[in-house]
């Protein structure tokens, strides 16, 4: 979808260190909620997204992801855009005491509901098509959208994960076709990478250090402040846009080689039977080994990232090795994993073709509802290969969701009957207790 430039805009003054900022968040997932919960305690706040059932269950106070709690959001969310104060409610602060009127957050797919805000923070999906190569859609769509209501002294922060690069190759170009105004002189942009961990309710957005960037130093210093007023770890001011995707880019892609590293060990001891787990505690007690364990990558960051970085650097012409090594056995483990579990059974004299196997958990990982990108599902279609019947039960997962994207039946109660073998794929909470 192409926006033609819009002819009129509101041209407000330049930003002044006693503006009021109003915050357009745009793509209100993992990311862009927690951060617009957050934010909307300091600031007015409107969020925006394309899908409008997720709008309508925010505006009720319920989040599908689970990363904000119904108190929390139902006490923040505000029921009128804070941007467009109604005349009759002139007190400042609600009558159950709520979010006052110039704080809050307000969620809506209705991109005139952002038109007056000063900045927006982009946090859309960055996911790989199916040839694993960056898909920048969503980010060029929401570049767009921003485009379309940018004024004069806006400023753009984008937060999704992207190659080094990308903000200004690619998405400021978006930011002045549309919009029609010029980077650096009408508008300024930031780069602040998200660091959140679903599921985990002690890092929460404000206890990780936050990275921020700016196009000019006055921008960075502007940005850095806004997140530094929230962040209660603090803020890392990079030196430029690029120093900031490139680290939180090679974050991840650190996380996916170590897990690289301790997936070949277990490949290894498992043929020289020994206790992979009792080798990583032993040598766990030395000061500088990393605590990585085996497992299976998916969701859409670890196993994701890496390769955002591959085609940048394939792009200048250098071919990465270990990245890539790592993405490659990482993504085996599947198949592996169900390897392993046909031959424990077996040892066991169970006969394989038409056995029964409960697999417990289908999300990507432990105590999260996401199932985008499970390895999961290469687990159980290895074995289906193999002519074994799985049943999957997952009191996280959402049953329609795992059917419309994988075509697997998955249940949030226990099965009754019995079963051959048991896989505990997912260690949920629920399971290891
Ligand atoms: N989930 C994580 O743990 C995590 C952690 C750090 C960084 N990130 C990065 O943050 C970014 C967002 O990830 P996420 O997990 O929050 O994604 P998500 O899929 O949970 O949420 C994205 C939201 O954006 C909306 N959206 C998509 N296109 C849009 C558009 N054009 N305009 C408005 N809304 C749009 C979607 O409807 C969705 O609600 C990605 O780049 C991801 O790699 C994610």
């Amino acid at each position: 979808m192409t926006y033609a430039p819009k002819t009129e805009k509101p041209q407000p003054t330049a930003p002044t260190e006693t503006q009021t900022i109003k915050i357009g968040i745009i793509g209100l997932g993992y990311v862009g909620l927690p951060l617009a919960r957050l934010l909307a305690t300091k600031h007015p706040v409107v969020g925006f997204d394309i899908n409008r059932h997720r709008v309508d269950d925010l505006q009720n106070g319920i989040d599908t992801t689970r990363e904000v709690d119904q108190t929390t959001l139902k006490a923040t969310i505000l029921q009128h855009n804070p941007l467009v104060p109604l005349p009759a409610l002139v007190t400042d602060v609600s009558q159950n005491g709520g979010p006052t009127l110039k704080t809050g957050l307000f969620c809506s797919p209705d991109i005139m509901d952002i038109q007056s805000c000063n900045h927006y923070i982009i946090t859309v999906p960055t996911p790989i098509d199916k040839n694993n190569r960056p898909d920048l859609r969503p980010l060029y769509a929401a570049s767009e959208t921003v485009g379309r209501v940018l004024k004069k002294g806006d400023t753009v922060i984008y937060e999704s994960t992207v190659y080094p690069g990308a903000t200004e190759e690619e998405c400021v170009p978006v930011l002045e076709r549309v919009s029609g105004l010029k980077f650096n002189a009408d508008f300024f942009v930031g780069y602040s990478p998200e660091r959140i961990n679903p599921g985990d309710k002690k890092h929460t957005v404000d206890k990780i250090l936050k990275i921020t960037s700016g196009s000019t130093p006055e921008a960075a210093q502007r940005i850095d402040r806004l997140y530094a007023e929230v962040i209660t770890a603090g803020t890392y001011m990079a030196p430029s846009i690029k120093v900031a995707e490139a680290a939180k880019v090679i974050e991840n892609s650190q996380r996916d080689i170590n897990i690289a590293f301790v997936n070949e060990l277990a490949k290894i001891f498992n043929l020289l039977e020994i206790d992979t787990q009792e080798v990583l505690k032993a040598a766990g007690t030395k000061w500088n080994f990393l605590p990585f364990t085996p497992g299976l990558v998916g969701g859409h960051c670890i196993g994701v990232d890496p390769y955002y970085l591959a085609q940048k650097a394939q792009q200048h012409g250098y071919h990465p090795e270990i990245i890539l090594a790592g993405r490659r056995m990482n993504d085996s483990m599947g198949e592996y994993v169900a390897s392993q579990v046909v031959k424990c059974m077996i040892k066991k004299g169970i006969a394989i073709g038409g056995a029964e196997v409960l697999m417990l958990g289908i999300t990507f990982k432990e105590n999260c509802p996401d199932v985008r990108n499970t390895k999961i599902v290469d687990v159980i279609h290895a074995l289906q290969d193999y002519g074994i019947k799985v049943t999957t039960f997952d009191p996280w997962a959402t049953p329609e969701e795992v059917k419309r994207e994988y075509n697997i039946e998955t249940s949030n109660t226990i099965p009754q009957n019995t079963f051959d073998a048991i896989v505990l794929g997912v260690a949920h909470n629920e399971f290891l207790s």
